[in-house]
């Protein structure tokens, strides 16, 4: 018997000298001192020697099974400085510039909404907003957009049936059709409706229409001017957007106005900006005209100044709308709209903010 613990010492020694993961340690630990490791087990046998010899037995027993442990414990620590020491080589390079968590960024369309809202708040706006699902009322009826006015058509606007089905609107004759907003004009007409003149807003937003194709999205954006007050004129309107291009652009650049039709405002205009890269030169950004379409605008018609309580009598106003999308593949040369509505990282990471 004392034999055969010299013999598992032997062998333990030799395995020992193998070891170099603490894994493969642990599997030693548990094949000679675990609970039925070789060693232990011959304690297990002592019953089989002769009595006299017990006791010397369990006292070199007891005294390989504190060896073990002790080299067991000593090999232990050196695996562990060694695997320190190979980490520290690795990983310690103070020259290295440290990780930065990947970081998001605003995407390029609110960038361009904050500025504007930034720029017309400096000229004296405020921002107001509304909601995107709007009743027909305010989107149409109010602006003086006839019942029969071919934009109420199912193929522009998303009308919204589910709200009236679950009972969210209040039934009876006032009930009215829901649409996603079409423009933020309606923005206009809860203005009105709620502040007294002098009003001066800017209203940026989401808009949506049934149109989907390489140059149109269903959900696209726009941003509404409203100025209401007495004596209110046409120039104030042209003087207000060339102090919005030099804010915004950095420079001043022309304004021109071209006659056009829309039924909230009368007379009504669609506006042109100097080309702010060419800066009227001609480019392939204004395609070499020298200006660049920007939206509609016009002087507030009386019929919806009325719609909303204001005295056509006493005060006029000016209003503007325009997109905000197209204005951001402009400043940023961006070829195609869809671009803006994929989410694909690699196109947002271009524009750190
Ligand atoms: N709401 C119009 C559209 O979506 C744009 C517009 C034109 C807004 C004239 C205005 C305006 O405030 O005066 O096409």
């Amino acid at each position: 018997m004392p034999n055969r613990l010299d013999q598992q010492v032997e062998q333990f020694n030799a395995a020992l000298a193998q070891v170099t993961t603490a894994e493969a340690l642990y599997e030693l630990e548990v094949a000679y001192v675990g609970k039925k490791g070789s060693i232990t087990l011959l304690k297990g046998e002592m019953g089989k020697i002769p009595p006299a010899e017990r006791k010397a037995f369990g006292a070199a027993w007891n005294r390989v099974r504190d060896a073990i442990e002790a080299a067991l414990e000593q090999r232990r620590d050196f695996i562990k400085g060694e695997a320190r020491a190979r980490d520290l080589e690795r990983i310690v390079d103070l020259t290295m510039p440290p990780l930065r968590p990947p970081q998001g960024s605003l995407h390029p369309l609110t960038q361009t909404r904050r500025r504007l809202s930034e720029t017309f708040i400096r000229l004296g706006f405020d921002v107001a907003v509304g909601p995107h699902i709007e009743g027909e009322r305010f989107n149409f009826d109010d602006l003086n957009v006839p019942k029969d006015h071919p934009t109420r058509d199912m193929q522009d606007t998303f009308f919204i049936e589910a709200p009236r089905m679950h009972g969210l609107t209040p039934d009876g004759p006032a009930m009215q059709e829901l649409v996603l907003r079409t423009h933020t004009s309606p923005v206009q007409i809860r203005t009105m409706r709620t502040r007294k003149p002098p009003i001066r807003i800017v209203a940026p937003g989401a808009t949506f229409r049934c149109d989907d194709d390489a140059t149109h999205s269903p959900m696209f954006h726009q941003i509404e001017g409203l100025y209401i007050d007495e004596g209110v004129t046409l120039a104030d309107l042209k003087a207000t957007l060339m102090a919005f291009t030099e804010d915004f652009f950095g420079h001043r650049l022309e304004v021109r106005f071209r006659p056009s039709f829309f039924p909230f405002v009368e007379p009504g205009a669609e506006f042109d900006l100097g080309c702010p890269f060419c800066r009227g030169s001609g480019c392939s950004l204004c395609k070499g005209s020298g200006f660049i379409e920007i939206g509609g605008c016009g002087m507030v018609h009386p019929k919806v100044l009325s719609a909303c309580g204001i005295d056509p009598e006493i005060y006029t106003g000016w209003a503007f709308g325009f997109g905000i999308d197209r204005m951001t593949m402009m400043l940023h040369r961006i070829p195609h709209l869809r671009l803006m509505f994929e989410g694909d990282i690699r196109f947002l990471e271009q524009f750190p903010c």
